[in-house]
């Protein structure tokens, strides 16, 4: 009776194990594929995951083996009394070989791969630079060689390694893009530099890993990977000196108009017009940007209206103030910042693929 009990409910322990080992496989793999350090878009990151396999399956099995050993420890039947007492010679011998000899083969060999990894990952010959300044809480983005600014997005040429030097304007923030590299921080009063590579062209998604407030959760950003012809395109379609300038005795547009005298442009940055604020993210290139308020909102009219009108109920502590200005006015101001030039317009291909 008893044991028919205790099988019973071994069999209704294994059912809900297994099933709770299939939800966290299912829930881990599905999904999102735009942030997942397991599915490497370039050679650093690829050089991570297959890292991170090696030690799973290596350590993974000797886990394992030790909770076999452990449980045929405990549970194999009690010796009988006439049972020969073990050797003290044997167990010294079994301490030396399961606690010394075994690991050693397992960890130095899993080091020297760990080791190999890292160097691997050093600093790479690179022909172009990103600066990246961490501000609570969205991206500063510049292209120093070539006076590109923009903010929360990241263009990059397919193939071939792009220097990113990190520098932080309040509190420590980490830069990372999961299918692109690992992890680095930015911190204040210091540049720290490493590099980013992309097999192919595509949206990669990159989020700040180091908790510096209330809105760390909300900095995020994009790296939007082109063919490198068409990054050189964009890189040069996008230099002040290309950027159409508001006609010397013509009037700014409207939505321009608006925009100034509503104060945006004391923090705001929209080149070749007055707006030169420094504070907050540079505004040029917004209508091509993926995203709003760093990876909060989709980058749409309806959304940008919600963000300029009350962006504090979006996202609480950022030094985005609400626009005073009528609904009308902010409808113009908006269509004023979205339908800017842009170099690459958005195909419905890359929103999928986002
Ligand atoms: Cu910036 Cu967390």
């Amino acid at each position: 009776m008893r044991s028919s009990a205790t099988k019973f409910g071994y069999r209704r322990l294994g059912r809900i194990l297994s099933a709770a080992t299939a939800l966290l496989i299912t829930v881990g793999c599905q999904g999102e594929r735009v942030q997942s350090s397991l599915h490497p878009g370039g050679p650093a990151a690829e050089a991570i995951a297959r890292l991170w396999w090696v030690l799973l399956g290596v350590l993974g099995s000797y886990t394992l083996a030790v909770f076999v050993l452990a449980g045929i420890a405990i549970f194999r039947r009690p010796p009988s009394p006439t049972h020969r007492q073990p050797d003290p010679q044997e167990g010294q011998r079994f301490i030396l070989i399961g606690g010394a000899i075994l690991p050693a083969l397992i960890l130095v060999p899993t080091l020297a791969y760990t080791v190999h990894t890292t160097t691997s990952l050093r600093m790479r010959e690179t022909g172009l630079t990103i600066r990246i300044v961490g501000h609570r809480w969205w991206w500063e983005v510049s292209y120093p060689e070539h006076a590109v600014e923009i903010a929360n997005e990241l263009v990059i040429p397919a193939g071939e390694p792009v220097r990113i030097e990190l520098a932080s304007a309040d509190v420590i923030h980490s830069f990372w893009v999961p299918q692109l590299h690992g992890k680095m921080d930015l911190v204040p009063g210091k540049v720290n530099a490493f590099w980013l590579q992309a097999e192919r062209p595509g949206i990669y998604r990159g989020q700040c890993a180091e908790y510096c407030g209330q809105q760390h959760a909300l900095m995020a950003f994009v790296v939007k990977v082109l063919e490198p012809a068409e990054f050189v395109q964009w890189l040069r379609h996008n230099q002040q000196e290309f950027i159409e300038p508001t006609a010397a005795g013509t009037d700014p547009p409207h939505g321009l108009q608006l925009f100034l005298q509503h104060g945006c442009g004391v923090c705001h940055q929209i080149r070749r017009t007055e707006a030169q604020g420094q504070i907050g993210p540079d505004l040029t290139l917004l209508a091509e940007r993926h995203t709003l308020a760093a990876g909060t909102l989709a980058n749409h009219p309806d959304n940008l209206l919600r963000w300029l009108s009350d962006p504090q109920s979006i996202k609480p502590g950022a030094n985005m103030p609400a626009t005073a200005a009528s609904r009308a006015e902010l409808r113009q101001i908006v269509d004023y910042l979205l339908d800017r030039p842009s170099s690459t317009p958005h195909t419905g291909d890359e929103r999928d693929r986002r």
